[in-house]
């Protein structure tokens, strides 16, 4: 069956074999940090210095890893698809962008970071978005306004609207094709995209991850595994 247009949901299991971790099994990041400190703008307001660590940790760690087979399957197929190919990624890493090497990406292919990226800060005055690779704080001086304590991490925290919403929109209706890779669906609106592609009725949905999910069940397809099997066999077989 030849699919036209492709949704890929993507979560932190797709990076765990590059070395991130993920945020909810055994040692993950909420296993050592409290969601309320370094994840809620109630938190930054609280203790920015906590959580700007947090996130310049997670930004430094960028630097020491690579794609894995899982993104470089989705960036080799991104290369050979003649309809539309969505990526939706739950991740704030960059690993998506690293597969695709810098090779220019057709017009069909979009990357969608929903949930923010770290490799990026926000002003708070302006919402101005800036490229960011170095670590911040409260003293560093935001490049529009040149004052301290504007520039927050580019993330989505607990309680904040996700990016994209109505573009993700847009592409869930219109896919015929959903793939959901590596997340554990405890978070949603992304944990209910499953459920809107199926109320269209026109997508196949599929799961791969290294375990059921929280909602396998409302899967047509469901493959269980490490995202560096299952995804290249996947995509060379598609
Ligand atoms: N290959 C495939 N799947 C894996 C692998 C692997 N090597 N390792 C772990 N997994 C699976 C786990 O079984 C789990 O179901 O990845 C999933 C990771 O789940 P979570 O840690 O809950 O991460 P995710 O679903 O991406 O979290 C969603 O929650 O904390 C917020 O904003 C944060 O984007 C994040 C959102």
């Amino acid at each position: 069956m030849a699919y036209n247009h492709i949704v890929i949901l993507t979560g932190a299991g797709i990076s765990a074999e590059s070395g991130l971790s993920t945020f909810r099994d055994a040692g993950g990041l909420w296993a050592g940090h409290r969601i309320e400190d370094v994840a809620t703008p109630e938190g930054f307001a609280r203790d920015a210095a906590l959580v700007h660590h947090f996130y310049n940790l997670r930004r430094a760690q960028l630097n020491e890893v690579r794609p894995n087979a899982a993104h470089l399957a989705i960036a080799n197929f991104a290369q050979t698809h003649t309809g539309t190919l969505t990526v939706i990624t739950q991740n704030v890493d960059d690993l998506h962008e690293q597969a695709t090497n810098g090779h220019d990406m057709p017009q069909g292919y979009s990357l969608l970071h929903m949930h923010g990226e770290l490799r990026k800060a926000r002003c708070l005055a302006t919402e101005e978005i800036f490229k960011w690779h170095d670590t911040m704080d409260a003293s560093t001086p935001c490049p529009c306004c040149n004052k301290p304590k504007r520039l927050r991490p580019h993330i989505v925290w607990f309680g904040e609207m996700p990016l994209y919403m109505d573009l993700i929109g847009h592409h869930l209706r219109r896919c015929d094709l959903f793939v959901s890779i590596g997340t554990s669906g405890n978070v949603y609106p992304a944990a209910g995209f499953v459920q809107q592609v199926r109320s269209t009725g026109n997508g196949h949905t599929i799961e791969i991850n290294m375990e059921p999910s929280q909602g396998h069940s409302l899967f047509h397809e469901k493959i269980y595994g490490a995202a560096t099997q299952t995804i290249p066999e996947f995509f060379i077989n598609l």
